[in-house]
């Protein structure tokens, strides 16, 4: 069921001299349904797994979402204030390599800062901002849209990590898809591809502007994800409370161990909780018991070397890209054309 508000054109096609009177309002469109009983079933099975797992979008309920923007603060978490520097420094160059006027597909808005900021230099057509909840996106793009007065602004709500089908309100003409984060990380590379896949389809000649977190020494990459203040660790313990209010098992915290460390073979960080003791945990309908040491895997964050990460655009049919890359080559920027 997709719900909309009128918008503008619709209503000065009716009123044709109130053109300045009404002040543009965004769009937004639902297309995501939470599905309770799948998520139930989705968590258990992960928890009854041989090596428990959850998904890491189980970090970002509301007390989560906080954590992680207090994690972007931390001296230790690199990625966020490096990709900013980025930014900061070849927003011209990065410009000038995009499409001038298409529609700009913030893909996990969240609170749209980040695309913002690229306004001035992309001078979008369009702005679309899409994140799983609409509801995380209102109260942003209606403070945006004050803003930017004359920009189209849509709203979408849609879990894009299965599939990047974007409604037909998002329009005609080339796309810029805007991925920043290196949230690309949480994927299996096999699953990465399909994505990178999915987004040549959907930019419609236009590209995919996209952040990767780069390989670096262990010394480097594991205090990023186990900070000495501990905020990487009460982001990752807080799951369990998400999960207690999700399936009404009886996690507590106390009984777990935030751990993090860097997989080389596999080249990505590998987040856990680990069993402090024996632990049995019950919500209604089942049960399982932790021993000792027993892990509950939590989260990967894939780091990939720059020429790899090329080659898997390639592989997705981009035939053109450029990077921006910092000195210490920690964090990448990549421009991936579509045609
Ligand atoms: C939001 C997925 C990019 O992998 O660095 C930060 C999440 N987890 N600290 C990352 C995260 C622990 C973050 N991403």
């Amino acid at each position: 069921m997709k719900k909309t508000v009128p918008n503008r054109s619709r209503l000065t096609a009716i009123l044709p001299h109130m053109q300045n009177a009404i002040p543009r309002q965004p769009q937004f469109i639902q297309l995501h349904r939470e599905d309770h009983a799948a998520v139930r079933a989705e968590l258990i099975a992960g928890l009854l797994a041989p090596t428990a797992t959850t998904a890491p979008k189980y970090l970002y309920d509301a007390l989560g979402s906080r954590l992680f923007e207090a994690i972007t603060e931390l001296p230790e978490y690199y990625p966020t204030r490096t990709e900013a520097a980025l930014f900061t420094e070849h927003k011209d160059a990065i410009a000038a390599a995009l499409p001038a006027g298409a529609t700009l597909v913030d893909l996990g808005a969240g609170n749209c800062e980040k695309a913002a900021r690229l306004f001035e230099a992309l001078q979008p057509s369009r702005y679309v901002a899409v994140d799983i909840s609409v509801e995380f996106l209102r109260g942003a793009l209606l403070r945006l849209q004050r803003q930017h007065p004359a920009l189209e602004m849509i709203g979408v709500g849609l879990d894009f990590s299965s599939t990047l089908a974007l409604p037909p309100e998002v329009g005609d003409g080339p796309r810029v898809l805007f991925y920043p984060g290196s949230s690309i990380g949480n994927f299996t590379p096999t699953e990465a591809l399909a994505f990178l896949t999915q987004a040549r389809a959907a930019c419609q000649g236009g590209g995919l502007l996209i952040c990767v977190d780069l390989v670096k020494p262990t010394s480097i990459l594991e205090p990023a994800y186990d900070d000495a203040l501990g905020v990487t660790a009460a982001f990752n313990k807080n799951l369990l409370l998400y999960i207690n209010r999700l399936i009404g098992s009886d996690f507590a915290v106390q009984d777990w161990a935030h751990q993090a460390f860097f997989n080389t073979e596999q080249s990505r960080i590998e987040m856990q909780l680990q069993a402090l003791r024996d632990v049995t945990v019950r919500w209604p309908g089942g049960q399982r018991i932790f021993v000792a040491g027993e892990r509950i895997h939590t989260e990967n964050s894939y780091k990939y070397q720059g020429a790899d990460f090329d080659a898997l655009l390639r592989q997705a049919g981009f035939q053109h890209t450029r990077v921006w890359q910092d000195a210490q080559g920690w964090f990448a920027v990549f421009w991936a054309q579509g045609i």
